[in-house]
């Protein structure tokens, strides 16, 4: 079978571009921003971005491409073809459980936008009156309210979830260039249109209420801005910081390193990661950082900084268009820009599972997206299922959308900084290059990443690890999802050693071609 491969240099980029910007950057980086600092938050923010970030995506897009040319594609055949040990395939199964988990609950947030898009389109959302009439429009629509509430009723949502898995799944069977790639280029520009244009209506909404003059742009931006440098003792804030970098850039997710497999040799990475990262920076820092909570400030004052991520976004935001002019056309366009940005995200956790399926078992792709879709169907009903306090949801994002991230993202410094080699990854990275990165970049991976990685995880740990097993035993949904996650973990686990016996009966590692020019 022919190798896949990216068709051009602007579809790479913009794939692993729309890989990253999502609803990370629309909707949990200003509530991140919010619960921990406001503009103190940059600082851990962009030190890890300096630190953590860049680096390790540098590093996947090394290590990657390295193994894509030499017939490798998914994460536990990646780190077996660099990692000569039983165990490294072994490793891989993080890189599989993180985009197939959190895409169980990602598809379902997907579909929230999708639903309020379309009730923006019918006017629905704007029959609802007041801050009330939207929590408990959200509630209803997600099923907040009580477990089962959207499998026994006729709940939209459920029917959005298919639509919206249905354009997951047609897009990922295309393929890397007919499917991802296509796709991506269409769907960025036109989210940074909508982005930018609702971003001007909220730059332009002054001083809605004269009898509030601090309740202004200025106001909004000074609100969201303002430091509280207390925050930076904490090693939440940390952990916050650099969760948000991993799940924004889709660093540690297993993503990048499977994308980046589909180059070819002289394609250049350095350049590339580069400019995907800043791209998913001037999202999330110019248009996310600028949008969301300055315009719910406007309209609603302090109270705009005690909401939860959700509730920013789809229970105080629709409350803000309601109120401005023109809030029917632009909530439209919000929430469909969310809805498209989801996607590219959504379907780029999709194809490291589908590379693993194809190589550790032969399967063509539509056996490979059926297993899949089956598997995550599975997972998306547990979350649709235990809808209580979006308790499935919540326990899935903590476990896997953050601890589990910084697992891997550990494991893929170690690998890389001291079984690959930085001396063999500069070289590397510098193949086909258009910039040059400078020597340091190589230290820091191998030396800072790990310990700051490690210190945050350590400190988080002794800070609310034990208050937070309290809470997880006393609640059996919590406790359950954990168990599924274990179970699904367990079943990858068990997958990777099958294919690793297909893989050595095939000799597929023994003579690994070492490429030369
Ligand atoms: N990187 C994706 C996002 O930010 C997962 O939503």
């Amino acid at each position: 079978m022919a190798r896949e491969q990216w068709a051009t240099r602007i579809g790479v980029i913009l794939a692993v571009a729309g890989s990253a910007v999502g609803l990370g950057n629309f909707l949990r980086f200003p509530g991140q921003a919010a619960a921990n600092g406001g503009g103190a938050f940059m600082i851990p923010y962009f030190i890890s971005l300096l630190v953590l970030g860049i680096p390790l995506c540098w590093a996947e897009w090394t290590m990657g491409r390295y193994a894509g040319i030499r017939g490798f594609n998914s994460a536990p055949a990646v780190y077996a073809a660099i990692w000569k040990n039983p165990l490294a395939k072994y490793c891989g199964a993080f890189a599989l459980l993180i985009p197939l988990v959190v895409y169980m609950y990602y598809v379902v947030i997907e579909a929230w936008c999708l639903g309020y898009a379309i009730d923006y389109l019918n006017g629905n959302l704007m029959q609802v009156k007041d801050a009330d009439g939207f929590s408990s429009h959200f509630s209803d629509f997600v099923g907040a309210g009580e477990n089962g509430a959207l499998l026994t009723g006729s709940s939209p949502l459920v029917w959005l979830v298919i639509i919206t898995f249905i354009c997951n799944f047609v897009l990922i069977y295309r393929g890397i260039t007919k499917g991802i790639e296509a796709f991506c280029r269409i769907a960025m520009p036109l989210m940074a249109i909508l982005a930018i244009l609702v971003l001007v209506r909220v730059l332009t909404l002054g001083t809605p209420d004269p009898a509030k003059p601090d309740q202004s742009v200025a106001g909004g931006l000074n609100f969201m801005w303002n430091p509280d440098f207390a925050t930076l003792a904490k090693p939440e804030t940390w952990l916050a910081a650099s969760g948000q970098i991993f799940f924004s850039l889709s660093v540690g997710f297993g993503i990048v390193i499977n994308y980046s497999s589909y180059l070819r040799k002289k394609d250049d990475v350095a350049l590339s990661g580069l400019t995907s990262n800043s791209m998913n920076e001037f999202f999330e820092v110019c248009l996310g950082g600028l949008i969301t909570l300055p315009a719910a400030f406007i309209f609603m004052g302090m109270a705009a900084g005690e909401q939860g991520t959700f509730d920013l976004g789809f229970k105080a935001l629709p409350n803000v268009f309601a109120l401005m002019p023109g809030g029917q056309f632009f909530g439209f366009l919000w929430f469909f820009m969310l809805f498209i940005a989801a996607i590219t995200s959504s379907l780029s956790m999709l194809q490291p599972v589908i590379a693993f399926l194809e190589e550790g078992f032969g399967l063509k792709r539509h056996a490979s997206a059926a297993l899949l879709g089956l598997i995550a169907a599975l997972g998306c009903g547990f979350v649709l299922y235990f809808s209580k306090g979006l308790g499935a949801l919540d326990t899935f994002d903590f476990w896997v959308g953050t601890m589990l991230i910084f697992v891997l993202a550990l494991i893929q410094t170690l690998i890389y900084g001291w079984v690959f080699g930085i001396h063999k990854g500069h070289a590397e990275l510098h193949t086909g290059a258009h910039i040059r990165v400078p020597w340091f970049v190589q230290l820091i991976v191998k030396y800072v990443s790990p310990i700051y990685l490690l210190v945050i995880f350590i400190g988080v740990c002794a800070t609310t690890g034990p208050g937070y097993v309290k809470t997880m035993t006393e609640n059996p949904v919590v406790m359950g999802s954990v168990a599924f996650i274990g179970t699904v973990f367990a079943f990858l686990l068990l997958m990777i050693h099958i294919a690793g016996r297909r893989w050595d009966a095939q000799g597929k590692f023994e003579n690994i071609q070492e490429l030369h020019d």
